[in-house]
Protein backbone atom coordinates (compact mmCIF):
# COMPACT_ATOMS: atom_id res chain seq x y z
CA UNK A 1 0.00 0.00 0.00
CA UNK A 2 1.35 3.67 -1.03
CA UNK A 3 2.16 5.97 1.48
CA UNK A 4 -0.39 8.28 3.70
CA UNK A 5 -0.34 11.71 2.81
CA UNK A 6 -2.77 13.40 4.13
CA UNK A 7 -2.34 11.45 7.48
CA UNK A 8 -3.96 13.02 11.00
CA UNK A 9 -1.55 15.34 11.70
CA UNK A 10 -1.77 16.87 8.11
CA UNK A 11 -5.43 16.76 8.72
CA UNK A 12 -4.82 18.57 11.82
CA UNK A 13 -2.62 20.97 10.52
CA UNK A 14 -4.48 21.94 7.35
CA UNK A 15 -7.72 22.12 9.37
CA UNK A 16 -6.48 24.61 11.71
CA UNK A 17 -5.37 26.86 8.85
CA UNK A 18 -8.26 26.55 6.49
CA UNK A 19 -11.15 25.42 8.62
CA UNK A 20 -12.83 22.51 10.10
CA UNK A 21 -13.35 19.63 7.51
CA UNK A 22 -11.17 21.92 5.04
CA UNK A 23 -8.18 20.71 3.57
CA UNK A 24 -7.81 23.60 0.84
CA UNK A 25 -8.25 27.72 1.11
CA UNK A 26 -11.16 29.49 0.69
CA UNK A 27 -13.89 28.00 3.01
CA UNK A 28 -17.36 28.36 2.09
CA UNK A 29 -16.78 31.43 0.07
CA UNK A 30 -14.29 29.73 -2.64
CA UNK A 31 -16.71 26.83 -2.70
CA UNK A 32 -19.79 28.93 -3.67
CA UNK A 33 -17.38 31.00 -6.32
CA UNK A 34 -16.65 27.61 -7.67
CA UNK A 35 -20.54 26.53 -8.00
CA UNK A 36 -21.77 30.04 -8.81
CA UNK A 37 -24.98 29.91 -10.91
CA UNK A 38 -25.62 26.00 -10.75
CA UNK A 39 -28.37 24.80 -9.10
CA UNK A 40 -27.54 21.16 -7.39
CA UNK A 41 -31.68 21.00 -5.88
CA UNK A 42 -32.29 17.44 -5.96
CA UNK A 43 -29.51 16.48 -8.14
CA UNK A 44 -26.96 13.66 -7.31
CA UNK A 45 -23.35 14.98 -7.21
CA UNK A 46 -19.91 13.67 -7.18
CA UNK A 47 -17.14 15.09 -4.66
CA UNK A 48 -13.56 13.70 -6.03
CA UNK A 49 -11.10 13.93 -3.72
CA UNK A 50 -13.85 14.65 -0.56
CA UNK A 51 -10.64 15.07 2.00
CA UNK A 52 -11.74 15.52 5.52
CA UNK A 53 -15.76 16.37 3.87
CA UNK A 54 -16.96 19.51 5.12
CA UNK A 55 -17.69 20.65 0.94
CA UNK A 56 -18.87 17.44 0.75
CA UNK A 57 -21.54 17.84 3.79
CA UNK A 58 -22.08 21.60 2.63
CA UNK A 59 -23.29 19.95 -0.74
CA UNK A 60 -26.13 18.46 0.66
CA UNK A 61 -26.90 20.76 3.55
CA UNK A 62 -26.43 24.16 2.36
CA UNK A 63 -26.96 24.02 -1.41
CA UNK A 64 -29.71 20.61 -1.79
CA UNK A 65 -27.49 18.52 -3.41
CA UNK A 66 -30.19 15.31 -3.10
CA UNK A 67 -27.38 12.86 -2.69
CA UNK A 68 -23.78 13.11 -2.55
CA UNK A 69 -21.07 10.61 -3.38
CA UNK A 70 -17.62 11.69 -1.67
CA UNK A 71 -14.63 10.14 -2.99
CA UNK A 72 -11.31 9.81 -1.66
CA UNK A 73 -8.02 7.33 -2.10
CA UNK A 74 -7.07 7.51 1.78
CA UNK A 75 -8.51 5.93 4.62
CA UNK A 76 -7.97 8.86 7.24
CA UNK A 77 -9.55 11.33 5.10
CA UNK A 78 -12.56 9.12 4.40
CA UNK A 79 -12.34 8.58 8.21
CA UNK A 80 -12.86 11.95 9.14
CA UNK A 81 -15.43 12.71 5.88
CA UNK A 82 -18.09 9.64 7.44
CA UNK A 83 -17.70 11.28 11.28
CA UNK A 84 -18.56 14.52 9.59
CA UNK A 85 -21.49 13.46 7.12
CA UNK A 86 -22.61 11.15 10.91
CA UNK A 87 -22.70 14.60 13.15
CA UNK A 88 -24.38 16.00 10.06
CA UNK A 89 -26.89 13.31 9.90
CA UNK A 90 -26.97 13.18 6.62
CA UNK A 91 -25.90 9.54 6.31
CA UNK A 92 -29.34 8.75 4.28
CA UNK A 93 -27.99 11.27 1.59
CA UNK A 94 -24.47 11.32 1.68
CA UNK A 95 -22.00 8.89 1.22
CA UNK A 96 -18.02 9.02 1.26
CA UNK A 97 -16.26 5.87 -0.48
CA UNK A 98 -12.59 4.71 -0.39
CA UNK A 99 -11.78 4.08 -4.02
CA UNK A 100 -8.38 3.14 -5.86
CA UNK A 101 -6.51 5.88 -7.60
CA UNK A 102 -7.95 5.20 -11.71
CA UNK A 103 -10.96 4.60 -13.49
CA UNK A 104 -14.02 6.24 -11.44
CA UNK A 105 -16.18 2.98 -9.78
CA UNK A 106 -19.38 4.24 -11.19
CA UNK A 107 -21.39 3.45 -14.52
CA UNK A 108 -22.11 5.57 -17.75
CA UNK A 109 -24.52 8.95 -16.66
CA UNK A 110 -24.58 8.35 -13.02
CA UNK A 111 -23.85 12.28 -12.06
CA UNK A 112 -25.88 15.02 -12.60
CA UNK A 113 -22.71 17.51 -11.25
CA UNK A 114 -18.67 16.17 -10.78
CA UNK A 115 -17.23 18.33 -7.98
CA UNK A 116 -13.66 18.20 -6.93
CA UNK A 117 -12.04 21.07 -4.90
CA UNK A 118 -7.96 21.23 -5.18
CA UNK A 119 -7.71 17.56 -5.62
CA UNK A 120 -7.21 16.42 -9.35
CA UNK A 121 -3.45 18.20 -8.70
CA UNK A 122 -3.02 14.50 -7.37
CA UNK A 123 -4.01 12.64 -10.61
CA UNK A 124 -1.32 13.08 -13.53
CA UNK A 125 -3.37 11.95 -16.10
CA UNK A 126 -5.51 14.85 -16.66
CA UNK A 127 -6.50 13.39 -20.32
CA UNK A 128 -8.18 9.93 -18.76
CA UNK A 129 -9.69 12.22 -15.59
CA UNK A 130 -11.00 13.99 -18.50
CA UNK A 131 -12.89 11.14 -20.03
CA UNK A 132 -13.91 9.70 -16.97
CA UNK A 133 -15.44 12.72 -15.73
CA UNK A 134 -17.28 12.75 -19.26
CA UNK A 135 -18.31 9.27 -18.89
CA UNK A 136 -19.76 9.72 -15.69
CA UNK A 137 -21.98 12.47 -16.17
CA UNK A 138 -25.23 12.35 -17.11
CA UNK A 139 -25.89 14.09 -20.78
CA UNK A 140 -26.25 17.96 -20.11
CA UNK A 141 -24.30 17.97 -16.79
CA UNK A 142 -21.77 20.29 -15.46
CA UNK A 143 -18.23 19.82 -14.29
CA UNK A 144 -17.66 22.26 -11.43
CA UNK A 145 -14.07 22.29 -10.05
CA UNK A 146 -11.06 24.17 -8.16
CA UNK A 147 -7.84 23.00 -9.05
CA UNK A 148 -3.97 24.05 -8.56
CA UNK A 149 -2.01 24.62 -12.00
CA UNK A 150 1.02 25.82 -13.00
CA UNK A 151 1.32 28.49 -15.85
CA UNK A 152 2.96 27.00 -18.53
CA UNK A 153 4.25 23.71 -20.30
CA UNK A 154 7.82 23.75 -19.83
CA UNK A 155 9.76 22.38 -17.21
CA UNK A 156 8.62 23.50 -13.46
CA UNK A 157 11.16 26.57 -12.62
CA UNK A 158 14.13 25.51 -9.58
CA UNK A 159 11.73 27.68 -7.36
CA UNK A 160 8.26 25.90 -8.67
CA UNK A 161 10.58 22.39 -7.81
CA UNK A 162 11.47 23.40 -4.67
CA UNK A 163 7.77 24.35 -3.74
CA UNK A 164 6.61 20.69 -5.11
CA UNK A 165 9.21 18.81 -3.20
CA UNK A 166 8.69 21.10 -0.18
CA UNK A 167 5.13 19.95 -0.08
CA UNK A 168 5.72 16.42 -0.48
CA UNK A 169 2.25 15.40 -1.62
CA UNK A 170 2.73 13.81 -4.90
CA UNK A 171 1.70 17.01 -7.45
CA UNK A 172 1.15 16.73 -10.73
CA UNK A 173 0.18 20.30 -11.82
CA UNK A 174 -1.03 20.49 -15.37
CA UNK A 175 -1.02 24.48 -17.92
CA UNK A 176 -4.68 26.21 -18.22
CA UNK A 177 -3.55 25.05 -21.81
CA UNK A 178 -3.03 21.62 -20.76
CA UNK A 179 -6.38 21.34 -18.52
CA UNK A 180 -8.50 23.27 -21.38
CA UNK A 181 -7.33 20.40 -23.92
CA UNK A 182 -8.11 17.19 -21.91
CA UNK A 183 -11.65 18.31 -21.66
CA UNK A 184 -12.03 19.32 -25.20
CA UNK A 185 -10.68 15.97 -25.85
CA UNK A 186 -13.18 14.31 -23.78
CA UNK A 187 -16.17 16.13 -25.16
CA UNK A 188 -16.59 18.63 -22.78
CA UNK A 189 -18.32 22.08 -24.26
CA UNK A 190 -18.60 25.38 -22.42
CA UNK A 191 -15.68 25.37 -21.21
CA UNK A 192 -14.52 28.07 -18.23
CA UNK A 193 -11.05 28.93 -16.51
CA UNK A 194 -11.00 31.25 -13.87
CA UNK A 195 -7.42 32.53 -12.64
CA UNK A 196 -7.31 32.53 -9.01
CA UNK A 197 -3.59 33.61 -8.66
CA UNK A 198 -4.48 36.92 -7.51
CA UNK A 199 -7.16 36.12 -4.91
CA UNK A 200 -4.65 33.06 -3.35
CA UNK A 201 -1.47 35.28 -3.50
CA UNK A 202 -2.56 37.58 -0.89
CA UNK A 203 -4.56 35.26 0.92
CA UNK A 204 -1.05 32.92 0.65
CA UNK A 205 0.53 35.98 2.45
CA UNK A 206 -1.77 36.08 5.27
CA UNK A 207 -1.41 32.47 6.02
CA UNK A 208 2.28 32.78 6.31
CA UNK A 209 2.13 36.10 8.67
CA UNK A 210 -0.49 33.98 10.56
CA UNK A 211 2.39 31.51 11.08
CA UNK A 212 5.35 33.20 12.24
CA UNK A 213 2.86 35.62 14.02
CA UNK A 214 1.22 35.19 17.50
CA UNK A 215 -0.64 32.10 17.04
CA UNK A 216 3.41 30.21 16.72
CA UNK A 217 3.75 29.05 20.32
CA UNK A 218 0.33 27.35 20.25
CA UNK A 219 0.56 25.89 17.07
CA UNK A 220 3.95 24.62 17.85
CA UNK A 221 2.99 22.83 21.07
CA UNK A 222 -0.40 21.75 19.34
CA UNK A 223 1.38 20.22 16.13
CA UNK A 224 4.78 20.10 17.47
CA UNK A 225 7.63 22.67 16.61
CA UNK A 226 9.52 20.74 13.89
CA UNK A 227 6.30 19.69 12.02
CA UNK A 228 5.17 23.74 12.05
CA UNK A 229 8.70 24.52 10.81
CA UNK A 230 8.52 22.31 8.26
CA UNK A 231 5.27 24.41 7.37
CA UNK A 232 6.99 27.71 7.05
CA UNK A 233 9.49 26.62 4.83
CA UNK A 234 6.35 25.09 2.50
CA UNK A 235 4.43 28.81 3.03
CA UNK A 236 7.29 30.62 2.03
CA UNK A 237 7.79 28.72 -1.04
CA UNK A 238 4.13 28.59 -1.32
CA UNK A 239 4.09 32.48 -1.47
CA UNK A 240 7.02 32.79 -4.01
CA UNK A 241 5.64 30.54 -6.70
CA UNK A 242 2.31 32.36 -6.41
CA UNK A 243 3.94 36.23 -6.08
CA UNK A 244 5.43 35.03 -9.92
CA UNK A 245 2.39 34.09 -11.09
CA UNK A 246 3.61 30.70 -11.79
CA UNK A 247 1.17 28.61 -9.11
CA UNK A 248 -2.04 29.61 -10.47
CA UNK A 249 -4.87 27.81 -8.76
CA UNK A 250 -8.19 28.06 -11.38
CA UNK A 251 -11.87 27.56 -11.06
CA UNK A 252 -12.95 25.30 -14.43
CA UNK A 253 -16.46 24.87 -15.78
CA UNK A 254 -17.31 22.67 -18.33
CA UNK A 255 -20.84 21.12 -19.66
CA UNK A 256 -21.05 17.58 -20.92
CA UNK A 257 -23.31 18.25 -24.52
CA UNK A 258 -26.98 17.34 -23.71
C1 LIG B 1 -5.97 19.23 -0.96
S1 LIG B 1 -7.03 17.90 -0.48
C2 LIG B 1 -8.62 18.63 -0.79
C3 LIG B 1 -9.75 17.94 -0.07
C4 LIG B 1 -11.11 18.59 -0.19
N1 LIG B 1 -11.59 18.62 -1.56
C5 LIG B 1 -11.09 19.99 0.36
O1 LIG B 1 -11.06 20.94 -0.43
O2 LIG B 1 -11.11 20.13 1.59
C6 LIG B 1 -6.81 16.73 -1.79
C7 LIG B 1 -7.51 15.39 -1.57
O3 LIG B 1 -7.42 14.63 -2.79
C8 LIG B 1 -7.28 13.27 -2.43
N2 LIG B 1 -6.80 12.49 -3.58
C9 LIG B 1 -5.52 12.27 -3.99
N3 LIG B 1 -5.50 11.49 -5.10
C10 LIG B 1 -6.80 11.23 -5.41
C11 LIG B 1 -7.45 10.47 -6.44
N4 LIG B 1 -6.76 9.83 -7.38
N5 LIG B 1 -8.80 10.39 -6.44
C12 LIG B 1 -9.51 11.03 -5.49
N6 LIG B 1 -8.95 11.76 -4.50
C13 LIG B 1 -7.62 11.86 -4.44
C14 LIG B 1 -6.35 13.32 -1.24
O4 LIG B 1 -6.35 12.12 -0.50
C15 LIG B 1 -6.91 14.52 -0.47
O5 LIG B 1 -7.90 14.14 0.44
Amino acid sequence: MSEILYDDAHIAFLEDIWGEGFLSPGGPEEVARVLEGLDLTGRHVLDIGCGSGAITVALARDYGAGRVTGIDVEGPVCAAARRRVEEAGLGDRVEIRQVAPGPLPFGPGSFDVVFSKDSIIHIPDKDFLGAEVFRVLRPGGWFAASDWLISHDGPPSEAMQHYIAQEDLDFAMASPRAYRASLEGAGFTEIGLTDRNPWYAEVSRQELDWLTGPERPRLDREHGAGFIAQQEATWRALVGVLESGEHCPHHIRARKPA
